[in-house]
């Protein structure tokens, strides 16, 4: 391996310090912040350019001890200082797979996505998850792990919805919690992303989003406030674009007051890739870390110390940080990695976790397939199976089981000719979108356009239909960072309709039956087709193993237990976030330092105009028919709820509740706690998610209980007014639901007033 070519190296002045035996230890920061020079801070707090882009950036490129990191701290040597080794995340880690001259491979094993994850509402399988992936980074050789990502789900169009959790905070911060802790457990770090605001992708680099206080605490911020609070991630990543004018990394108000005084935060904070524009107001802003780095933000800093900008202690408090961060990096202790995680182990976990997010969506006795042999295997993603997203969050795996390999595995048989159409059918598309990326030059890593669908028309559905046993027919859909969906990737396209219409009649017409399986990362169009086939089951994109996993699903060796992390509306438009969304204006990444003159609504500036009505706090509120709603997903098995009412003691509200298991499958449910606030001074929405439990595997005709806890602190409002966190007194209603919109259980407790005062932050200056 090639060594670093640059590191702080020794100038004759410096060499006697050179020679000297200070090195780095946990308990002599201070002493090795009094020993570095003004050039060996700042090149601390920048990292050092992108390694797979060498020679791009004169100097300032290294060859990462781990090929493939997006990133690096600098290594000082004479201080015994190393470089810290940063690499994507969340689906896995993302290394270089392949190394010149060497015969080893470094795949990494392909998790379920992000919204997967929370769609499995189970924290302890998470953690476990985080556990395996975490592994893989110790074993690896990486310190920290750019992952997990947790911004809102603001908009079902965001580009990046895979990646991230929920449309609600307390989904996305418990999830993001487990998530950490797992990962965490392997001595690792992670890093908590994009800090904040992060929504759409369309201008991410600029985009200024116009945000309320209260929508921005109460929304934006508060799944970020559980994971720090709850899991004390190594590292904090802030987004590229701005909060009410300022960026995100320039931010006092947002890494410093909010994070560090309000959250109790006291680990690094670093920049997104090439985001920060300034990076002495980066630090000032308490985002010490400017990644990847280069050598005009080296200077930056330097010359604001020089000029008397950024005062020296400033500059020390993000070296003391960042030193506090390397030395409890496997790196800096030393670990003889193996290179050898375990990735037969990790399959197994990836398999199996991707079962239980998935959510079935309709059924009508067609799934778990009974007597079903031969399948007819419809759709371009059947065979063209979509592990996770596209960009840095997707993984280097060594294999995607496609669905028609699952299905094989799990002892079904696929129609051979309908596998050979949809073969010479993807050929074609995969030389079309590759003849498409070659013109797109430097944006080609952000292209993520999958193989259109075949029109349906080309196949003997008679002849399928005589054949086999049930019909199988996938949708899918891709997206990634750098872009957000468009419409018609939202909508499903004229073919796909016809797919399922056509297909679903023609096996109807000979008594069997058709199920449809969705491969994708974000909400699509349901309303219009989803009565027309016998099942529906969201089987998202569940990394690696997909096929596996789809087939333990169907075949009824597993039974889902996912729930939805969103609500699907009846058009996207229903959303009150889609006035203020970027609605297909395709790739645009502009760095454009100040704003332009004639500044385009959306794409440079976005109004959170619907506030805290984001997902089903709007849609229950306005009481709108949605096509699903938030927390909602069947089972192989029916459950019944039997709920106490809600007991206070002191400050925390606690409903049991016993799930028994009416059905005929073993099965788990997740079950949901919703308060109502009673009419006050703040406007509150008709219901808020405040706790969620998953069973464990309930036999049929067994229960099991769940303890749902609430406290005080989680009811409460912000009031922009007072600039603090409020519980009004009154009567609030317990909840207790299968999703938000098949409420089983309701009771009531009175609550005391309370009020916690913060900071007023992100105000706009007067124009
Ligand atoms: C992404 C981050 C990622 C970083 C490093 C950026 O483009 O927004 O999520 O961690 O690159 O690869």
């Amino acid at each position: 391996m090639k060594k670093a070519i640059m590191t702080i190296g020794c100038t004759a002045m410096m060499l006697a310090a050179c020679q000297s035996e200070l090195k780095l230890r946990e308990d002599n920061i201070d002493e090795i912040i009094a020993a570095m020079t003004l050039e060996e801070k700042a090149g601390l707090c920048v990292g050092v350019g992108y390694n797979w882009m060498d020679g791009t950036d004169a100097g300032w490129n290294i060859q990462a001890k781990v090929p493939g990191a997006a990133g690096t701290t600098m290594a000082i040597e004479r201080l015994g200082i190393p470089a810290i080794q940063l690499c994507d995340g969340p689906a896995g880690l993302r290394i270089q797979p392949t190394r010149e001259g060497d015969e080893a491979t470094y795949y990494c094993t392909h998790f379920p996505i992000g919204t997967l994850l929370s769609s499995t509402w189970d924290q302890e399988l998470v953690e476990n998850v985080g556990k395996a992936m975490g592994e893989e980074v110790l074993e690896y050789g990486a310190d920290v792990l750019l992952a997990p990502a947790l911004n809102i789900h603001r908009n079902p169009l965001c580009g990046r919805n895979f990646e991230y959790y929920s449309e609600d905070p307390v989904v996305a911060g418990k999830i993001a919690a487990a998530y950490v802790k797992g990962i965490q457990s392997n001595g690792v770090g992670t890093s908590i992303k994009h800090f904040a605001f992060n929504n759409q992708e369309t201008n991410r680099l600029r985009d200024n989003a116009i945000v309320s206080e209260r929508a921005a605490r109460e929304i934006y911020l508060k799944g970020f406030e559980i994971a720090v609070k709850e899991a004390n991630p190594m590292t904090v990543m802030t987004s590229y674009n701005m909060i009410n004018d300022v960026y995100t990394s320039e931010s006092y108000d947002l890494n410093t007051t909010v994070l560090r005084d309000e959250w109790g935060y006291t680990g690094v904070v670093m920049t997104d890739w090439t985001g920060g524009y300034d990076a002495a107001k980066n630090i000032h802003a308490g985002n010490e870390m400017i990644q990847p780095g280069n050598k005009v933000k080296y200077d930056q800093i330097i010359a604001a110390v020089n000029e008397g900008r950024l005062p020296m202690e400033e500059l020390d408090q993000a070296v003391r940080r960042i030193l506090e961060m390397v030395v409890k990096c496997p790196g800096f202790k030393n670990y003889k990695y193996s290179n050898k995680p375990d990735l037969e182990g990790h399959a197994a976990v990836t398999r199996q976790s991707a079962t239980e997010g998935m959510v079935l969506l309709e059924n009508k006795g067609a799934l778990p397939l009974k007597d079903a042999k031969k399948v007819a295997l419809i759709g371009v993603t059947s065979y063209n199976w979509i592990a996770g997203g596209t960009g840095s969050g997707d993984v280097n795996r060594a294999y995607t089981v496609n669905l028609t390999e699952g299905l094989k595995n799990a002892g079904f048989e696929t129609d051979a000719t309908i596998a050979a159409q949809y073969e010479a059918w993807i050929k074609k598309e995969n030389a079309r979108l590759d003849s498409i990326k070659s013109t797109l030059g430097q944006n080609a890593w952000m292209f993520n356009e999958t193989a259109g669908e075949m029109d349906p028309a080309a196949l003997d559905l008679t002849a399928a239909a005589q054949a086999n046993d049930v019909a199988i027919i996938t949708i899918g859909r891709n997206s990634g960072e750098g872009s957000d969906r468009e419409v018609e990737n939202f909508e499903l396209s004229a073919y796909e309709q016809a797919m399922i219409k056509n297909v679903t009649a023609a096996f109807h017409a000979v008594g069997k039956k058709a199920v449809v399986i969705l491969n994708i990362g974000g909400v699509i169009e349901s309303a219009s087709w989803k009565n027309i086939p016998d099942a529906v089951l969201c089987a998202w994109q569940g990394g690696q193993e997909g096929g596996n996993s789809v087939a333990d699903v169907i075949s009824g060796k597993a039974n889902p237990s996912g729930k939805l992390p969103m609500t699907w509306p009846v058009k996207f438009t229903d959303h009150k976030s889609s006035a203020n969304f970027p609605i297909n204006k395709g790739i645009i990444q502009s760095e454009s330092i100040p704003a332009p003159a004639t500044e385009v609504k959306d794409v440079d500036y976005t109004i959170y105009e619907e506030g805290i009505y984001v997902g089903y706090r709007w849609f229950d509120t306005q009481n709108l028919a949605v096509s699903y709603p938030f927390g909602y997903g069947l089972s192989y098995t029916t459950f019944t709820y039997a709920a106490e009412d809600v007991k206070a003691e002191g400050e925390t509200y606690t409903v049991n509740v016993t799930v028994t298991n009416n059905g005929e499958v073993a099965g788990k449910e997740v079950v949901e706690l919703y308060v109502t606030a009673p009419q006050g001074s703040l406007d509150k929405p008709a219901q808020e998610l405040k706790a969620f439990a998953k069973t464990p595997v309930i036999e049929p005709g067994k229960s099991a209980k769940v303890t749902l806890t609430v406290k005080a602190d989680d009811l409460a409002s912000y009031n922009e007014e007072t600039s603090s966190w409020e519980v009004e007194a009154g009567t609030y209603t317990f909840k207790v639901g299968a999703s938000s919109r098949d409420i089983r259980a309701t009771s009531t407790a009175e609550v005391a007033a309370k009020a916690t005062k913060a900071h007023k932050v992100f105000q706009r200056a007067a124009k």
